[in-house]
């Protein structure tokens, strides 16, 4: 499939982001993920460090992640048999999603650095959001400690010297996701003389 721009402006791009937790069925193609993580790489990053990386999760390594997910929530759950149903529901949740990128950092011994490199990525994961509305795909990135879980770090095939620091499901959007109310900016402004 041909990765086709809308040709929107980046302005409209960001007031037209939504978190799209409904995603129509369409797979998402290998040359639209390539798309986003190509501008995800081109975020600012101090001392070019590139920190970030990228793993495209297929349905067996979804099922998995959402498994882990799933096992955190059981926890919660007195009933047995209800735990177990919720982690195989959270489980083939993920397993159904059209895409999910799994964004990792590289672990600095520098807190400095360290810092930056996290906000590097976030910054990568937001060019991975703007990219996919401008191609008409949808976004939600997700935390959580389920991030550090062994189960996981096991389901993306991490290695030790990184940590995930945001899932970021990707789709053709299902629903209309209405904007969520904002404070205007000058609410958060001071103009220092
Ligand atoms: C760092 C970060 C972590 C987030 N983690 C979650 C999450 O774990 N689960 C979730 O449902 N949404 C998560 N979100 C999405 C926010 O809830 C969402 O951006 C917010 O509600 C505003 O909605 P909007 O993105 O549609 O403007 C996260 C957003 C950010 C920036």
């Amino acid at each position: 499939m041909h990765v086709k721009f809308t040709g929107m402006h980046t302005s409209d791009a960001i007031k037209g982001r939504r978190s799209v937790k409904r995603f129509a069925e369409r797979a998402v193609s290998r040359e639209e993920i390539e798309t986003l993580l190509a501008a995800a790489t081109l975020a600012p990053n101090h001392k070019l460090t590139q920190p970030w990386r990228f793993y495209v999760l297929g349905p067996e390594a979804r099922y998995a992640y959402g498994l882990a997910l799933g096992a955190r929530k059981a926890k919660k759950i007195a009933d047995t048999a209800a735990g177990a149903a919720l982690r195989e529901t959270v489980g083939a949740e993920h397993r159904a999603l059209p895409g999910m990128i799994a964004v990792a950092v590289m672990n600095h011994d520098n807190p400095e650095t360290r810092e930056e490199d996290y906000a590097a990525a976030m910054m990568a994961v937001q060019n991975i959001a703007l990219t996919a509305v401008a191609l008409g795909l949808g976004t939600h990135m997700k935390t959580g400690s389920v991030m550090s879980d062994p189960a996981a770090r096991a389901a993306v095939g991490l290695p030790d010297d990184q940590r995930i620091v945001a899932i970021v499901n990707v789709g053709v959007p299902a629903e209309d996701v209405p904007a969520k109310k904002r404070e205007p900016a000058s609410a958060f402004t001071t103009w220092v003389p």
